[in-house]
């Protein structure tokens, strides 16, 4: 039997209600200085104060015991937004934006997204799968047991679905849960650059049928962004998908306030991500309607550009997410304590609401609640020892990872 009892550890986990904490509740997060957590199968089977759940378990009950040596553990990050299917790097790109070239501006000129475009076609599937799979690997070592991964460098509905078994594949082939995001309506791809509408018409009538048909992705997002889809194009696609059994997720109001996060509001979706330039009547009007706001600050880091109002959001009662949007271009990072850093230090969430927005509400706006993002009886058993006294290292400890195992379903990670 796999029963395994971790013990003399420094708990610190968000306690799951059931929907996304917000307001006051973001930051309400459950500290057992001296606890314990038990699994059976890699499934929690019991927590709280070590001596305590010692007095209901016999030691017949245990078959391995982990000492974690007083050190903190929380739950494992959920990367709740992630572009890291993708076949090749863009550093060239990232030279030009040093150089002050806008982000749009390279699209326009037919890089950025579009350069991934040409290179995820011209791969095969077991490239991307490489390409791909080191990088949630990666991750997995700095702490993400649970990862969404959007498709939207194919751009037309063979590399899209090819993207979607590579992301597939990386869910059966390594220790990570994995959702897949359909994200075809990412770019207008070059051959439709006249006929955009043409493009919509595509991902309407063709693509989201073949994705529901087959079963392979769980949401889909739009890039709704002046210069590439329109709110009304994008509220086509995301009704289109909502009723063919995607629920919908929107990139709104990245680079310009164009109203994607009032859509977000409109369709009441899941989630709104990016968000550096959403109103606050429009932050107010998501709060109300159920929308988890998913905050990317390492995008805001690399373009250079002011953060997501996250502490703000929080005041209104918008239930805060943190993810890597780890991409070629605007993000190229896989690390979870990285954008927890920049989430304390730049948006001003406090350490327990960077937190409850890293686990228990990236679980919800990804639709992985039941398994995942918060130490609770029924979950999975995927949490991380941390060096240091509590969570507040990840932001302390810059530019490295404090995280030194995880374990994924009760399964140390790291080899020791
Ligand atoms: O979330 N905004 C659109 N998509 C990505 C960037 C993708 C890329 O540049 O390859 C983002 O920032
Ligand atoms: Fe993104």
């Amino acid at each position: 039997m796999n029963r395994k009892l971790f013990r003399n550890a420094s708990i610190f986990t968000p306690v799951d209600r059931g929907t996304p904490l917000s307001g006051k509740d973001q930051g309400k997060v459950v500290c057992l200085p001296k606890g314990a957590v038990y699994c059976r199968c890699g499934v929690i089977e019991d927590i709280g104060e070590e001596r305590e759940l010692l007095s209901r378990l016999s030691p017949s009950q245990v078959d391995v015991e982990i000492d974690c040596g007083g050190r903190c553990v929380i739950p494992g990050f959920v990367d709740s937004h992630t572009h890291m299917c993708f076949a090749k790097r863009r550093e060239e790109e990232f030279n030009l934006r040093l150089d002050g070239v806008e982000y749009l501006e390279i699209l326009r000129r037919g890089g950025g997204i579009l350069s991934s475009v040409r290179a995820v076609r011209a791969s095969s599937e077991d490239e991307l799968h490489t390409v791909t799979k080191q990088l949630a690997l990666s991750a997995l070592r700095l702490g993400t047991t649970t990862v969404e991964i959007k498709s939207g460098y194919g751009l037309d509905v063979e590399s899209e679905l090819k993207m979607l078994r590579v992301i597939r594949r990386i869910g059966r082939e390594t220790p990570l849960d994995v959702v897949a995001t359909f994200l075809g309506a990412h770019a207008v791809p070059e051959e439709f650059s006249t006929t955009p509408d043409d493009y919509v018409n595509l991902v309407i009538q063709e693509m989201i049928p073949a994705v529901s048909a087959q079963g392979i992705a769980r949401f889909c997002d739009v890039f709704c962004e002046k210069g590439i889809f329109t709110v009304d194009q994008s509220r086509r696609i995301l009704e289109t998908a909502r009723t063919a059994g995607l629920a919908p997720k929107i990139h709104a109001d990245e680079v310009h306030d164009l109203g994607g996060s009032a859509l977000a509001a409109e369709l009441k979706a899941v989630s709104a991500e990016h968000l550096l330039r959403a109103s606050d009547a429009n932050i107010r009007a998501m709060a109300r309607a159920g929308v988890v706001g998913v905050l990317l600050p390492a995008t805001a880091y690399s373009l250079k550009k002011a953060y997501a109002p996250g502490r703000r959001m929080i005041e209104s009662g918008l239930p805060v997410a943190i993810a890597t949007d780890c991409n070629p271009g605007t993000s190229y990072t896989e690390s979870m304590p990285f954008v927890f850093g920049l989430s304390v230090l730049q948006m001003h969430l406090s350490v327990s609401e960077a937190l409850v927005a890293s686990t228990i509400n990236a679980a919800h706006a990804i639709g992985m609640s039941e398994y995942a993002g918060s130490l609770d009886v029924g979950k999975k058993a995927d949490l991380l020892l941390l060096d240091g006294d509590s969570p507040a290292i990840l932001a302390y400890h810059a530019g490295v990872s404090p995280v030194v195992q995880v374990y994924k379903q009760a399964e140390p990670v790291h080899e020791t």
